[in-house]
């Protein structure tokens, strides 16, 4: 089977982390979350997976070079972003004639992917859409079916939390039911594609698997992401927890808590504390400094003696020793010392 995989969104929700990573190669644990996405696939037959994306294409090629093994890759780049529709559309040519996936390039699941294409083939549908139980549905919108599985609306989001079905963004599609959208233009799957073929009565079908299922839409996601792998929750894959990897060099006088990653590269120094946090690569925790529930990027720093809580270090942040900051977001290379009042932009996480 042939998957595309959609890895050209700006990742905005995630910044400040996606202004120097595009957001499907942000290091999840121990290697980029597409790795985690493109193994899943693997694991369920996909030979082969489209990556389509205008967005920061450099780190692209350099991930594509280093990864091995299944799915083989193929690269598309597109002129301008096409959005969920458009992008799908324009690697129609690389599917072939037999139903293929598409899906969401920041999505955690270990949703069986095998059982959704028995479904497919089972109910003769052209469009078969994950659906994920939200007991909050306000960030998705719901997606509503009969007791058949046929999907009969996609409502906008609702303003009140109620619990539904929303699209999990992983989708089985007969390449024969998007012939005639056009090529080269932006288009959304969800709020333009999906209703039209909704309302022209295709046979459009939601599967519901018992799965685990996180989008890594924002930091808060992207941190609940790493403390559910570090807890076992997502079928086939193992962390010890805390997670620190082979190449960091973490002081024995460190505390790390259990919900911690620390990264390739990255130097934990004696007396640090480090708490519902991810360290990446080559980053560095000072002597004495405090990190909590925050995200420390590749090759930032939390000097001596800093407090860190509910904060964003993008690449090469750097809090200066003893500083204290809470609910900071730091852009790439952005330095807070004693003379810089500010405190970064956004809200606790
Ligand atoms: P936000 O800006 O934070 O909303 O993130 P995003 O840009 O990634 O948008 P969203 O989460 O809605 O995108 C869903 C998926 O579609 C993600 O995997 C994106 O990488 C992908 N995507 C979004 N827009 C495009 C596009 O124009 N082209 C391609 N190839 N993929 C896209």
């Amino acid at each position: 089977m042939r998957a595309v995989v959609l890895v050209g969104g700006e990742g905005t929700r995630l910044r400040p982390l996606t202004e120097t990573i595009p957001k499907p190669l942000v290091p999840l644990v121990d290697r980029p979350s597409l790795d985690h996405v493109l193994d899943h696939l693997a694991a369920h037959g996909v030979h082969e997976a489209v990556l389509s994306s205008s967005y920061l294409e450099e780190r692209f090629r350099s991930f594509i070079e280093a990864r091995h093994g299944r799915p083989r890759i193929v690269w598309i780049t597109e002129e301008e972003p096409l959005g969920t529709g458009g992008a799908i559309v324009n690697a129609l040519e690389h599917l072939g004639d037999e139903p293929f996936l598409a899906l969401n390039g920041d999505i955690l699941t270990d949703l069986d992917l095998t059982a959704m294409r028995a479904f497919h083939e089972e109910r003769r549908a052209e469009v078969t859409i994950a659906l994920h139980r939200a007991e909050d549905a306000r960030p998705f919108g719901l997606v509503l079916t009969a007791t058949d599985g046929r999907v009969r609306e996609f409502r906008e989001k609702p303003e009140e939390p109620v619990p539904g079905d929303v699209n999990a963004g992983i989708y089985l599609l007969d390449p024969a039911v998007l012939r005639g959208w056009p090529r080269a233009r932006p288009l959304s799957i969800e709020r333009e594609v999906f209703p039209a073929l909704i309302a022209e009565g295709r046979r459009i079908y939601g599967f519901r698997g018992e799965a685990y299922w996180l989008d890594l839409g924002t930091p808060e996601q992207y941190l609940q992401a790493h403390f559910d792998l570090l807890e076992g929750k997502v079928r086939g894959i193992r962390y010890p927890a805390p997670y620190v990897s082979p190449e960091a060099r973490v002081d024995l006088r460190a505390h790390l808590g259990r919900w911690v990653s620390v990264g390739p590269g990255a130097v934990v120094r004696p007396d640090a504390e480090i708490d519902d946090s991810i360290v990446l690569a080559r980053a560095r925790v000072g002597a004495g400094a405090r990190v909590l529930a925050s995200i420390v990027g590749p090759a930032a720093e939390v000097g001596d003696g800093a407090t860190v809580v509910g904060c964003v270090l993008a690449e090469g942040a750097r809090v200066a020793p003893g500083l204290a900051l809470e609910g900071a977001r730091l852009g790439a290379g952005e330095v807070v010392d004693p003379r810089s009042v500010t405190q970064g932009s956004g809200g606790p996480l």
